[in-house]
């Protein structure tokens, strides 16, 4: 089918909660190249809003998933639990940055990941209020939207929002904010709104994306791991674009990494 045919077809069956003002329809891709339904070809900038980072089809890739489909395509793994599952966890708990050994839930989204590890926050510390930062974006599930450091066009149209969230500055000295005001700001948050008895967690993106692409200092975010141990609150690490700016270690998967060093 053409773009035009398929923009029909969107036009009169695709929820307008899911649109997209783009009226090219992908095809196929091959690394970073793409081609649309009318066969222009084009270099994929946006991977899948940064998350393809070794490309479209590597044949490794291919390979692998091929072989997974051979052997099974689902159970549910808490009902019936299968290798790949724990195999993976066990990789990502050698890389990730956490304390102590670290375990591994996966989950089917960003939003999933942040709103589980919010659960695992207050079951663990039996306290409600979690702080987040300006300009961050967490996802569009409830408790995700009342995080985003970005009103519009996150929450527009869909209040109220969920409490128990506290915000912070971000710091962005591009925009003014430098990391001692960040700082500053962070402690006053603490003063006004959430003292750290009441703080469940403190959640924060080492790399902005929704707002602006700009990386915490890593002195930055050591302060703040520094004042989750002195209050007891977990520190969670939203970590899409680390790959991309490394401050912290690198992990090129969408998640949600609780209590890191
Ligand atoms: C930093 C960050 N956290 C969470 C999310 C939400 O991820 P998902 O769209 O998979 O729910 C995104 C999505 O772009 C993100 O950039």
């Amino acid at each position: 089918m053409s773009n035009k045919e398929l923009q029909a077809l969107k036009e009169r069956y695709v929820a307008a909660g899911a649109a997209s003002p783009n009226e090219q329809f992908a095809d196929h891709a091959t690394n970073a190249e793409l081609w649309d339904a009318d066969g222009k070809r084009m270099i994929d900038f946006a991977g899948g809003i940064g998350v393809l980072n070794i490309g479209h089809r590597h044949p490794k890739v291919v390979e692998a998933v091929k072989a997974q489909l051979d052997k099974l395509m689902h159970t549910c793994q808490t009902v019936m639990p299968y290798e790949g599952y724990v195999k993976l966890a066990e990789k990502l708990s050698g890389v990730v940055p956490v304390r102590g050994h670290a375990k591994v839930m996966l989950a089917n989204s960003g939003a999933e990941a942040l709103e589980n590890a919010i659960k695992v926050a207050r079951a663990a510390t039996g306290r409600s209020n979690i702080i987040c930062f300006d300009g961050g974006y967490h996802g569009r599930t409830f408790y995700t939207m009342a995080m985003n450091g970005k009103a519009a066009p996150y929450q527009t149209d869909f209040g109220p929002m969920p409490g128990t969230v506290f915000r912070a500055p971000y710091p962005v000295p591009y925009h003014g904010v430098s990391e001692d005001e960040a700082l500053r700001g962070l402690k006053m948050t603490m003063k006004a709104d959430s003292p750290g008895k009441d703080t469940a967690a403190i959640v924060i993106e080492p790399v902005l994306g929704e707002g602006g692409f700009y990386a915490a200092p890593t002195s930055f975010l050591k302060e703040i791991r520094k004042i989750c141990d002195e209050h007891g609150i977990l520190m969670i690490v939203d970590e899409v674009r680390v790959a991309l700016a490394g401050p912290a270690r690198c992990l090129p998967l969408s998640t949600a990494a609780l209590n890191p060093t």
